[in-house]
């Protein structure tokens, strides 16, 4: 019989360079959601695992043994491909609450499992709580109910499923261990391995909004996504996106959800976001065998829009879990407003010609529709409308945005912040290029 190794030898190897084997990142992830390992512990490992890094098979197994750490989901009961996409998360990425119902209403099914805002970026689950009534973390049969009736549900991470990740991440959160490859890869595909997936695309953001500021750190993050993906068996595309402005109109839970409300009901278009969002469901639509090309599948995600199919399946989720059966039709009626509207004019006439999109968050953040410390509440009515985008022209009657807070002296210091963060121009920028940057994964 060959004795096991304690934890602290597992660290100890760790955190001198040598690999663990299957067995051994088996018996950690064991410990981490029975408790035997402590918190001390779980923040050494991650963090031994931050300066060493882990090969591919260390990362494939730590995957493995965290999809398996709670219940994994089988659709086998629906009679389409079971289909999702993953960002990496950024400033007025709404892109979600489109593409889950646009995809349901071409025939695939779309248990989301989302998260919430981190550091600058939005969160989709925190987005949908501004929604009255909306149940973002039901249980697995509301859940399932939800995904049977619209064709796509988005939830928080219900306590079954990767609970290794749950405990792993919150850790990781609070000792400066979040930004490492392998573990951000094993976070990610672990949940969604264990929601029983068919097919994956991953939007994968970069810029001065993203985690990933370059197109290089950007693209090592996907080899190892898509490498340990194809390990587990799991179809993936990922795709690169621009994220150094914000996406679309508005940033603020509230008003994003209106937003998403207003393209799929055809009352407004964002060519940036439109891109973004046609490039990831025709990768979905593909993958999952719905559509044979992109062209294809292009026809297919124009039809859902245009014929009112999409909105009528957001619709039908929100009903399914709980919120207004009638927010398409009436968003104002259920989503909050805030209580002081500012228009912010630039110094100086011009074009916008950069933003630092972090800065944009954080100050969304500031204004409260973010959190700074764990236990804070969201204000869902707070944030960023009508943001100019690349290229677009700014002056006294254009406004840069209108800040939508909570008080006068908020928005003052949030107009403050906005017009620092963006510099306007009196030369124009030319053609703004694509926020599609790069597709990554099997060829077509
Ligand atoms: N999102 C996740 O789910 N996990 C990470 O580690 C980072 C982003």
């Amino acid at each position: 019989m060959t004795a096991r190794a304690t934890t602290a030898e597992l660290i100890r190897r760790k955190r001198d360079g040598a690999p663990l084997t299957e067995a051994q990142i088996a018996d950690l992830v064991v410990g981490i959601v029975d408790g035997s390992v402590s918190d001390g512990q779980v923040a050494a490992f991650a963090m031994a695992v931050y300066f060493r890094g882990m090969s591919r098979e260390e990362c494939a197994a730590l995957t493995r043994a965290m999809r398996h750490s709670g219940v994994v989901l089988d659709w086998s009961d629906l009679d389409g491909p079971i289909l999702d996409k993953h960002s990496t998360g950024g400033v007025g990425d709404k892109v979600s609450l489109i593409l889950a119902p646009v995809v349901a209403a071409c025939g695939g099914f779309v248990p989301m499992i989302s998260g919430r805002g981190l550091g600058h970026t939005g969160g989709t689950l925190d987005k949908l709580g501004s929604i009255p009534g909306y149940d973002t973390v039901p249980g697995l049969d509301r859940f399932r109910a939800a995904v049977r009736a619209a064709g796509c549900a988005i939830v928080g991470q219900t306590a079954d499923l990767a609970p290794a990740d749950r405990r792993l991440y919150a850790i990781r959160d609070v000792t400066a261990t979040v930004e490492s490859i392998p573990l951000i890869t094993a976070s990610i595909l672990s949940k969604k391995l264990a929601a029983g997936l068919d097919a994956l695309v991953m939007d994968v953001k970069v810029g001065s909004g993203a985690f990933a500021p370059s197109l290089e750190s950007a693209t090592e993050l996907t080899e190892s996504l898509l490498s340990v993906a194809a390990d587990a068996g799991l179809p993936t595309v990922a795709v690169l996106t621009d994220m150094s402005w914000a996406l679309g109109h508005h940033v603020g839970n509230a008003l994003e959800v209106r937003e998403a409300i207003d393209v799929l009901t055809g009352r407004r278009h964002d060519t940036r976001l439109y891109t973004v969002t046609l490039a990831l469901a025709c990768e979905l639509l593909v993958l999952g065998g719905l559509a044979g090309d992109t062209a294809t599948a292009a026809a297919l995600v124009e039809k859902a829009l245009a014929s009112g199919a999409a909105a009528e399946r957001f619709g039908r989720m929100v009903a399914a879990l709980g919120g207004p059966r009638n927010l398409v039709e009436c968003p104002d009626r259920y989503l909050a407003g805030a209580p002081v509207e500012l228009a912010v004019a630039p110094e100086v006439a011009g074009v916008i010609t950069r933003m630092d999109a972090r800065a944009v968050g954080l100050l969304v953040v500031q204004l409260g529709g973010g959190r700074q410390r764990v236990q804070d509440a969201i204000d869902p009515a707070v944030g960023l409308a009508e943001v100019r985008g690349p290229g677009e022209a700014v002056g006294r009657d254009r406004p840069i945005a209108l800040v939508h807070a909570r008080s006068t002296a908020d928005a003052e210091t949030a107009a403050a912040t906005l017009r620092r963060a963006v510099t306007v121009s009196d030369e124009p920028i030319g053609a703004t290029p694509s926020p599609v940057l790069r597709r990554m994964g099997a060829a077509r």
